[in-house]
């Protein structure tokens, strides 16, 4: 038996990796989905991945959202479920969590994050406003525009490129805002749409200072600035991992500056506050409070569960308090580097530097013989699911959708696959097979051919359309 080299020993001994701040007390299992079987459910699913059913699914990154594993202790609160009608206790458990970690106001609960888009922008929005913001999102943006706004991106060019190394890719570009502020007068823009991280643009953060000189902007021109709160915390990681002057203050702390520099926020608490459904929006301004409170009542529901059962509210008030520990952001983000690391190591294009809560592979680069309007990324998630029963999600032109005026697809300048993890579900392993199955896809990009779309719905396309391969 020859003898280990003492160099890989001497590594060994050096290494300090980072582990998950919990363990595993409840497993669901999973199977693994045949050839056979993946051939069949793709076309049955219009090559949509949205369209599988999930039990046709290997291991699930089609979304961090609504899929995070609970912690004992918010199954616990679950069973500490006021399921009153009106003045549920959880709900004061909750606005109470939110005042504390984020600072706001007046909380206004609703059944997720674009109950709350659609509130704010009802309450907000005129017919003819522009609304300003770092990058669109599909229900944001589709919200503002159904109260009749027109949604202008101001975000720094350095987002728009997959390769570059910008440490806070999700910046606002202050020209670009200043001078869409001249062009249209402070009177037509309702606020400046925030959000961190920016999930289309790879989930990159916001810096604080950024924001600070938005807010100073803004101020001169009496705007206000709305955050979308949906994953500041993971923002917040970034900023202390980054920015200098914020090394040594906590996440919690960083958070709460950074809403500080906002008027009010709205929340998909499905990602960063570890449930599964729930929502809210929290503002500063008593009058936009009262609008969104009466509105909430037709909407979502009374003004203290929006949608929500009593136990999910308590559940969410829980997860506040776990989303913000240093530890599990850590660890949370870790994972996605350790997955993202393994494709850079093996030249797989992916939106560097690596984001928050996904792996964005850049389908553009993997295929370019796949014109835009053959949907590469689409392409891709398809492949992906063939390969493995990985299920992944589009980021490009079918997610951009149509331009209201020209009827043309709005063709983005990135088009890209989006791996996203789900909190506290999977472990090293499942990475690794991930890794593994984007490698098989990746040598094979040269024999794969695109997709025609056959089916196209009015809204949110990117959810229901139906394609078929190009012959
Ligand atoms: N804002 C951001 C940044 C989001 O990522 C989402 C949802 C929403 C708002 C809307 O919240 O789903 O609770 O109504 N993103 C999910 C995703 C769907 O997969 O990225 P919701």
């Amino acid at each position: 038996m020859p003898k280990k080299p003492l160099r890989t020993m001497g590594q060994q001994f050096n290494r300090r990796s980072w582990a998950e701040p919990w363990k595993i007390k409840v497993v669901e299992p999973i199977h693994m989905v045949s050839r056979e079987e993946r051939e069949k459910a793709i076309k049955q699913a219009g090559y949509n991945t949205f369209l599988l059913p999930a039990s046709e699914v290997y291991i699930d990154l089609l979304t961090d959202s609504g899929t995070s594993a609970m912690s004992d202790r918010q199954w616990a609160g679950m069973m500490l479920g006021d399921e009153s009608y009106a003045g549920s206790a959880n709900f004061y458990h909750m606005e109470k969590a939110i005042q504390d970690y984020y600072g706001y106001k007046y909380v206004v609960p609703t059944h997720q994050g674009r109950g709350a888009e659609h509130l704010m922008s009802q309450a907000l929005i005129k017919k003819g406003d522009t609304i300003p913001g770092n990058m669109y999102f599909t229900t944001t943006r589709l919200h503002q525009e159904l109260a009749g706004g027109t949604f202008v991106d101001v975000i720094i060019d350095e987002a728009h490129d997959p390769e570059n190394l910008h440490p806070f890719k999700g910046n606002v570009d202050l020209n670009k805002l200043e001078d869409l502020i001249k062009k249209v007068g402070a009177k037509k823009i309702p606020f400046v749409s925030l959000a961190g991280t920016v999930n289309m643009a790879g989930g990159q953060p916001i810096s604080m200072e950024n924001m600070r000189d938005v807010r100073n902007l803004c101020n001169k021109h009496g705007i206000r600035v709305y955050l979308d709160t949906t994953r500041m915390v993971e923002n917040s990681f970034f900023i202390q991992e980054r920015e200098e002057g914020y090394e040594d203050k906590s996440v919690a702390e960083i958070l709460k500056e950074s809403c500080s520099y906002t008027d009010g926020a709205w929340m998909s608490a499905k990602k960063d506050h570890l449930v599964n459904i729930g929502g809210w929006l929290a503002v500063n301004h008593e009058d936009v409070f009262e609008q969104a409170r009466n509105m909430v009542v037709v909407y979502e529901g009374l003004h203290t569960y929006g949608g929500m059962a009593g136990r999910d509210m308590e559940a969410l008030a829980i997860g506040i308090t776990e989303a913000v520990q240093d530890d599990h952001i850590q660890s949370r983000i870790e994972q996605v580097r350790y997955l993202g690391s393994l494709l850079v190591d093996w030249g797989i294009p992916i939106v560097q530097p690596i984001g928050g809560h996904a792996i964005f592979l850049n389908a553009k680069e993997m295929y370019p013989h796949i014109p835009q309007d053959q949907f590469p990324a689409q392409t891709l998630t398809a492949e992906l699911y063939l390969d493995s029963g990985i299920r992944t999600m589009e980021r490009g032109v079918v997610s951009s959708g149509r331009d209201p005026i020209t009827g043309d697809h709005k063709y983005p300048s990135l088009e890209l696959v989006r791996l996203t993890i789900p909190r506290r579900v999977y472990t090293q392993a499942h990475m690794d097979i991930t890794a593994e199955a984007v490698r098989a896809v990746y040598e094979n990009r040269k024999n794969t051919k695109g997709l025609e779309m056959v089916y196209e719905p009015k809204y949110l396309r990117f959810f229901q359309a139906r394609f078929e391969p190009i012959k």
